[in-house]
């Protein structure tokens, strides 16, 4: 129970690494508050817990809205450890291809949402001296692959995490960031069998042959937010089975 009385809120629980993020710490004893604007499968996630014995609310929250954040953790009282783990590549592309209005969108959903999920979770951990912060951003922000506006909102994330370990490490806050590669959840698999031979190549890129699973990231996401992980502060963690590690020349690197 390493989590025990731990009050979690994480950011888009309704589906994938969310889900198995909030399932898997309401099995060490957290307290979850789940939020994603996605109501019905939010619910659900809520109600998987409740069902295993753990705890766990849920809010129907756009957490790129100022008002929601604000809404959310009025409603979620002292948070102990945030997640900040909802984000979208819908309307992302090519950069010479990219609208303005999906640019502004997608940075709201994958970046202004880490700022005001974060400003409001410190306003609760910093009296007390104590929290963790969890970012997800990808691989995609240590590589520079498509998706312009996903890949900078990531890289932005990177930043903002290292800025808010440094400035609140004197709390006792520490905020550290996972570098996920390509996770089979349902949004990317869906993702891959619409772009099939995009994902064809992308396995090839993976030194293992494979892509990782929720759990791989679940597993990471809790060792950062418990005790064992005292003295990690602004760290960014590639749970990624090398891809950012490797060459990809094949002649080097059989
Ligand atoms: N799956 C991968 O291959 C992969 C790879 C690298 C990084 N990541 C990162 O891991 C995290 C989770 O990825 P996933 O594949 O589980 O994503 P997903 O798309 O399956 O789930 C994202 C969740 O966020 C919610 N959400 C999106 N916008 C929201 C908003 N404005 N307000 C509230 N909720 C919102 C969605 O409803 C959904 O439930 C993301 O930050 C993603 O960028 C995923």
């Amino acid at each position: 129970m390493k989590l025990k009385g731990k009050k979690t809120l994480i950011t888009g629980t309704a589906t994938g690494i969310g889900r198995e993020i909030a399932l898997r710490f309401a099995t060490t004893g957290a307290e979850i508050v789940a939020v994603d604007w996605d109501e019905k499968n939010n619910k659900d996630t809520a109600a998987q817990i409740i069902s295993r014995g753990g705890r766990c609310g849920a809010i129907t929250a756009d957490v790129s809205s100022e008002t929601d954040v604000t809404r959310i953790f009025d409603a979620a009282g002292q948070i102990d450890i945030l997640i900040n783990n909802a984000a979208t590549v819908q309307g992302d592309g090519y950069l010479m291809e990219l609208s303005g209005e999906n640019w502004d969108r997608v940075l709201a959903i994958c970046l202004k949402s880490v700022f005001l999920c974060t400003r409001e979770a410190l306003k609760s951990m910093v009296p007390r001296k104590a929290g963790a912060i969890v970012n997800l951003s990808s691989a995609n922000a240590l590589m520079g692959i498509n998706l312009a506006a996903y890949t900078a909102a990531k890289g932005g994330i990177i930043s903002l995490t290292r800025l808010t370990a440094a400035h609140y490490a004197r709390y006792g806050i520490r905020a550290n960031v996972i570098c996920p590669g390509t996770i089979g959840s349902e949004s990317s698999e869906l993702y891959y069998q619409e772009h099939p031979e995009l994902g064809a190549q992308l396995r090839a890129l993976y030194p293992g042959g494979q892509f990782g699973k929720v759990q791989d990231v679940a597993a990471c996401a809790l060792f950062l937010a418990s005790d064992d992980a005292a003295f990690i502060n602004g760290a960014v963690i590639p749970v990624d089975g090398a891809l950012t590690a490797s060459h990809r020349i094949p002649s080097l690197n059989p």
